[in-house]
């Protein structure tokens, strides 16, 4: 089926007790046994249920993988992902993730033995200059949160199958809507599906998406493990929200270009990061591996006192963590979702107090630019 049938169909058949078009929500914690030590298949919620059954079907189906866990969230997700590697092993890691992984491995994993080499991962020489004996693993975010630099997923996917290591994308910004890294040759993808996935700002969650029968295995026993299972009233909102994911990714899509030519054009603005744009130094990439560039826009303001007085008048935009809801939300990355990277880090990153991050909602695109346009006019 196509891409739009699959995120409205897939995993979803009309439940067999009522003929209920809709998944219904599962909310129990357990399931009558037909017989001692005979389930009928449903034993103990943590373990399975059918509302998320449903939307797992769903991701793997889109994501076209093997199997596909929902987790409570998208750090919950990864964690899961990082338990196929252990003490003594090392990890590369794109050098400007989402501030929440960086945590987790700097200030986490780390006192389990894991180690890790951040690298901008976009050059591949980096990435094989950082490879050790003990390397088991490349963990890749593209495009990256905030900055907007692409990896190319099909190198970097070989480079990984050629030395036996695990390749890993996440794949939040951009949503199997427009960049499918298992058909590149990747081996897992993560989101934080609080983003687009659910795509309306009122559920947090996470997905493993993967492309091996042994990764899944051992993913699926350490999902009901550990237990950080998402809930079965996320997984219907979830569920509910891909059955839009075509038609919001073409509306922020549509959006994005837009506002990005709209700031690149602003004489407040100094530079403005979106790979969709023709200046871009990676759009070439952009246009072979990614079906749009979405609805993730930073951009660089001339000071940071320019900054301080850009986010006062704004009144559609929300200043706002997080991203990927069908509303307008803006952010200043070095304050707010990356306050967690210290600042020498962020300096070096390009992480700095004047620039600002946008996720362009689905709003009409006027008003979203005549909003800007207000900052920006105070900047
Ligand atoms: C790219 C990316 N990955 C992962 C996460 C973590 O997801 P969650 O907040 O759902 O735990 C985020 C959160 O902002 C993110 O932006």
């Amino acid at each position: 089926m196509g891409f739009a049938t699959d995120a409205i169909h897939a995993g979803v058949v009309p439940d067999p007790t009522t003929g209920s078009v809709m998944t219904p929500i599962y909310q129990t914690s357990t399931y009558v046994y037909e017989s001692p030590g005979k389930s009928t298949g449903y034993d103990y919620a943590r373990t399975i249920n059918p509302t998320r059954s449903a939307l797992e079907t769903n991701l793997k189906t889109l994501e076209g993988g093997r199997a596909a866990y929902a987790f409570a969230s998208g750090m919950a997700a990864i964690s899961a992902v990082m338990t196929l590697v252990k003490a003594g092993d090392h990890v590369v890691v794109s050098h400007n993730v989402y501030g929440g992984t960086y945590r987790l491995f700097a200030r986490v994993l780390e006192d389990y033995g894991l180690t890790f080499t951040y690298v901008d991962t976009s050059r591949l020489d980096a990435i094989e200059g950082a490879l050790r004996k003990s390397s088991r693993m490349v963990y890749v975010e593209t495009p990256t949160n905030p900055m907007m630099v692409l990896t190319d997923i099909e190198k970097v996917a070989a480079l990984c199958r050629g030395r036996g290591l695990v390749s890993v994308v996440d794949n939040t910004f951009l949503t199997p809507c427009l960049q499918r890294p298992l058909d590149l040759g990747a081996d897992i993808v993560v989101h934080s599906m609080t983003k687009y996935l659910n795509g309306h700002s009122d559920s947090v969650g996470g997905a493993v998406i993967l492309a091996r029968d042994e990764h899944a295995e051992r993913v699926k026993f350490v999902q009901n493990s550990v237990g950080a299972i998402l809930s079965p009233f996320d997984s219907w909102l979830v569920l509910r929200g891909i059955k839009t994911l075509p038609l919001r990714m073409r509306a922020h899509d549509e959006n994005g270009q837009r506002v990005a030519r709209f700031l690149a054009s602003h004489s407040k603005v100094e530079r403005v990061l979106y790979p969709g744009l023709p200046t871009h130094p990676q759009h070439d990439l952009a246009r072979r591996q990614t079906r749009g560039s979405g609805g993730m826009i930073s951009f660089y303001l001339k000071s940071d006192q320019a900054a301080a007085r850009f986010f006062a008048p704004l009144r559609l935009c929300a200043l706002a963590e997080s991203l990927g809801g069908i509303e307008t939300l803006i952010c200043q990355p070095s304050t707010m979702t990356h306050a967690s990277v210290p600042p020498d880090e962020r300096r070096k990153l390009g992480l700095t107090d004047n620039l600002v991050r946008i996720s362009v909602g689905c709003e009409d695109v006027d008003d979203i630019i005549a909003d800007l346009d207000l900052g920006l006019s105070a900047a």
